[in-house]
């Protein structure tokens, strides 16, 4: 198994010292874009070296594929609000800022009006507003523009100790002698599941890449800097130190499900990661999508087209006939004797000051988020 990039290369287009003379026209970026921007900018996105076009937008939203044939099936787009692209015009630059401060340049080379009902129904299987994904999409401007982007300074970090390009995750993961790194997305605390799924991968490989999404997540999701402290305890206390990396990933969740998965392992296949978990209902949201659909979706392709190989697991829980953990794979005893909870089952308990089982998370982890929920409902 290589460590290759998708696409070959990492495409990295940071240059903080890029004139920005004589570049008049400016598109100001929301919480969305700015991420996306930067993740271009340090080569997690690569091969994409910017916003895309409308060819290579229509090829990954039809076919999940860029026009070069390349896997890709998110379209990471700039939509811009139709005051600013009346005023701008394909050739030119444009400086992109957020809170006015200058973070990037974009060369323009398309300006189109996507059929965002289409993108709805293919990227995340659904048209439906209630989807968070989908209201994001027809929340943000109505208009795309394409084109090649610079970055030329990076967002003030919220977790400077985690936060790791590439190219550092990469040296990273070679000083430490790991020859294989599985990847680990989440946007929830560590539970017993995760850890066992992560311990069970863990098992076959050199090193484990704790990767928690910090972009911009849906409301009731648990904020990313209680989940930090509840993953720092966690590490400290049952996990070997030398073979997990924390690290943070600053996108924006989608919960596109499949896609999405797709999507999440061609971006640890950048961070220098050799496999990746998908557990049940990857990315997933409500009952948008099937429970092992983000497993089926990788079938569509081969594994060289890939390049990261998917770590599958069947939904895991304690047991208590099995006293173990286990799954549907592994443990033959039925819903009683199964420890599950729903995620808002377990938010509704710890906005109670309740402590869900010791079985369902560990202790340790449960009192940093109580404590970090009641400090946000008091803040
Ligand atoms: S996600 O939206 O970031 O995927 P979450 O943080 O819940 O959500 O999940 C992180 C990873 O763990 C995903 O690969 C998911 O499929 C997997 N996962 C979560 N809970 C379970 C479970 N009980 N059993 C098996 N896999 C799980």
């Amino acid at each position: 198994m290589s460590l290759q990039p998708h696409g070959g290369v990492l495409v990295q287009t940071y240059k903080p010292n890029e004139s920005l003379e004589n570049i008049e026209k400016e598109i100001q970026l929301d919480a969305i874009a700015l991420s996306d921007l930067e993740l271009i900018g340090i080569g997690a996105y690569s091969p994409l070296d910017g916003f895309l076009a409308r060819e290579d937008y229509e090829n990954v939203v039809q076919n999940m594929r860029l026009s070069s044939g390349t896997v890709w099936s998110i379209p990471i787009t700039l939509p811009v609000a139709d005051e600013t692209v009346a005023n701008l015009t394909i050739g030119e630059k444009a400086k992109l800022t957020f809170n006015g401060e200058v973070y990037g340049i974009i060369e323009i080379n398309d300006i189109y009006t996507p059929d965002k009902n289409v993108e709805a129904r293919l990227v995340y299987g659904t048209d439906d507003l209630n989807h968070p994904g989908v209201k994001k999409l027809h929340d943000r401007p109505n208009t795309y523009v394409g084109g090649k982007t610079v970055l030329v300074k990076k967002s003030e970090k919220q977790f400077p100790a985690y936060t790791f390009e590439p190219k550092e995750t990469r040296a990273i993961f070679e000083e430490n002698g790991w020859k294989t790194i599985v990847g680990f997305q989440t946007r929830n605390p560590v539970h017993r599941a995760h850890e066992y799924i992560q311990k069970v991968a863990l098992e076959t490989v050199d090193g484990l890449f704790l990767n928690p999404l910090v972009g911009e997540t849906k409301s009731d999701d648990i904020p990313a800097n209680i989940r930090m402290e509840s993953y720092e305890v966690l590490l400290d206390q049952y996990y070997p130190k030398e073979r997990v990396q924390l690290g943070v990933f600053l996108a924006a969740m989608r919960y596109a499900g499949p896609r999405e998965a797709i999507f999440h392992a061609l971006v640890r296949k950048n961070y220098g990661c050799t496999h990746f978990i998908v557990g049940r209902d990857h990315a997933g949201v409500g009952d948008y999508y099937g429970t092992y659909d983000a497993q089926k979706i990788f079938e569509n392709f081969t594994p060289e087209e890939i390049g990261i190989t998917p770590m599958k697991f069947e939904h895991s829980f304690y047991c208590t006939a099995c006293e173990g953990m286990a799954t549907t794979k592994t443990c033959p005893h039925d819903a009683s004797s199964r420890i599950i909870l729903s995620g808002t089952k377990v938010r509704e308990m710890l906005r109670n000051g309740e402590i869900p089982p010791s079985t369902f998370s560990r202790k340790e982890v449960i009192e940093v988020l109580i404590r970090g929920l009641r400090q946000k409902t008091h803040s």
